[in-house]
């Protein structure tokens, strides 16, 4: 997994020929609505990619808002949309493995980043950074492919989650929140399986 892999998965194919591009209001909208977070609070989507979350907190009014992608294009594309707007939001291009947080999140989001993570290291390295990059009372936000969703995305493998499974990697620092199971419809109308994990860090 790499940034040229990325690259190149977004600048060879449109929107609509991407299998996790939403039609709709983010998926990843659910469960902030329910966090009672603030509109200063520092929110980051990991590996956000050109989704439209940050298009929805923006439009919300959050102030505090990051989008971190290894995917320079991605990150170009989604700046590009936004417009004059995108002066609000920080922009990392990084490994979220490698990547060095400067401050700690109140609301970490991701969406179908994680279960490309088949390596135990990464996936340790991956809850490592979640307890570098948040604090006491921070909610987290993870959606992967449910024991029932594709083996693979984007011509990568992935590892498929259900949510014990996941939570079991955050019981140490986490509660759990709510987990969630959904179908996500991609843009040729085929169904994904995806479990959604929402964690508040004790
Ligand atoms: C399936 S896409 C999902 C994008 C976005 N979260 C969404 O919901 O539309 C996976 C995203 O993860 C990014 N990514 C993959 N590995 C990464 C890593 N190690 N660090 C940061 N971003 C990564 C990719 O560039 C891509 O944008």
């Amino acid at each position: 997994m790499n940034s040229l892999h990325w690259n190149n998965a977004y600048s060879s194919k449109r929107v609509h020929e991407r299998s996790w591009s939403e039609s709709g209001a983010s998926d990843s909208l659910a469960e902030l609505i329910s966090s009672e977070i603030g509109k200063q609070d520092a929110i980051i989507d990991i590996g956000g990619g050109s989704s439209t979350f940050v298009d929805s907190l923006l439009e919300d009014s959050f102030t505090n808002v990051s989008v971190l992608d290894i995917s320079g294009t991605a990150i170009d594309e989604a700046r590009h949309r936004i417009g004059l707007e995108e002066a609000k939001v920080s922009w990392i291009v990084a490994d979220v493995l490698t990547w060095k947080p400067q401050i700690r999140f109140q609301y970490w989001n991701d969406r179908a980043v994680f279960h490309f993570l088949v390596d135990p290291i990464d996936q340790r390295q991956y809850v490592e950074k979640v307890r570098e990059a948040t604090k006491s009372g921070s909610h987290i936000v993870i959606a992967t492919f449910s024991p029932e969703g594709p083996e693979s995305c984007s011509g990568l493998p992935v590892q498929r989650w259900s949510a014990e499974q996941l939570s079991a990697l955050f019981e140490d620092f986490c509660t759990v929140v709510s987990q969630t199971e959904y179908n996500h419809v991609t843009p040729w109308g085929s169904t994904q399986s995806f479990m959604r994990l929402h964690l508040k860090r004790n």
